[in-house]
């Protein structure tokens, strides 16, 4: 599996202060608004593009736009705050979303919601959560593309564990990662370390 780790300095402190346990709901939220738009650049870097001729003022020349846009699918209720600012750098994509939530104690992935376009066929996606732990809900979320078609999807995860790296990678699931940070480890409940809590948490409050 193909996995970028997005090394800018502009990322790393945008992380920083999501993982900062002094960082309150608004500025987490603000901060995770800013490194998506610098994930989804990135993920974007190979995109297709069909070529036009243009006029400017000036002279004729060559315009760009995207091919393909891809499909952006947030995962709720964390994915909620990479959505817009995706959709701000890819204004011409489609959206779908998943909800799920992962059982504290087994630590699997309970869906609660679906809404996604009925073929994927030809279409790459993009999966927005903030974090990838056991790798379980992303897992689960890529098998519902798959089977409606999807053959080329990127995961765009702030932070990435290990574990959840691997799990994708052996999962043969037509998976790229696109991630500001593969960190060491999972503790014993599942949280990566040092990780930043819990990205929902963080963002909307505790439920
Ligand atoms: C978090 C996170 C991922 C999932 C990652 O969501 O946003 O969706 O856990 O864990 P996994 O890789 O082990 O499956 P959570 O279940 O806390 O739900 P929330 O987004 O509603 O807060």
């Amino acid at each position: 599996m193909d996995v970028l780790e997005v090394d800018h300095p502009l990322a790393k402190a945008r992380l920083t202060t999501m993982r900062d346990a002094r960082t309150d709901s608004a500025a987490f939220r603000a901060a995770l608004h800013e490194l998506t738009l610098m994930l989804i650049y990135e993920a974007m870097r190979d995109a297709p593009v069909r070529v036009e001729r243009i006029h400017t003022p000036v002279a004729r020349t060559d315009g760009y736009e995207l091919a393909n846009p891809p499909l952006l699918v947030p995962v709720l209720r964390a994915g909620l705050g990479m959505a817009d600012q995706a959709h701000k750098l890819i204004p011409d994509a489609q959206m779908g979303f998943v909800g799920m939530s992962r059982d504290e104690e087994t630590l699997k992935p309970t869906p609660y919601m679906e809404s996604l376009p009925e073929s994927l066929a030809g279409r790459p996606v993009f999966v927005l959560d903030p974090m990838l732990a056991t790798g379980g809900s992303m897992k689960y979320t890529i098998e519902l593309l798959v089977g409606r078609g999807a053959t080329d999807v990127t995961a765009v995860c702030a932070l990435a564990a290990p574990e959840g790296i691997r799990v994708l990678a052996e999962s043969g699931l037509p998976v790229r990662l696109v991630t500001a940070s593969i960190d060491e480890r999972l503790n014993d409940s599942g949280f990566i370390v040092p990780g930043l809590g819990d990205a929902g948490d963080r963002q909307y409050g505790a439920v």
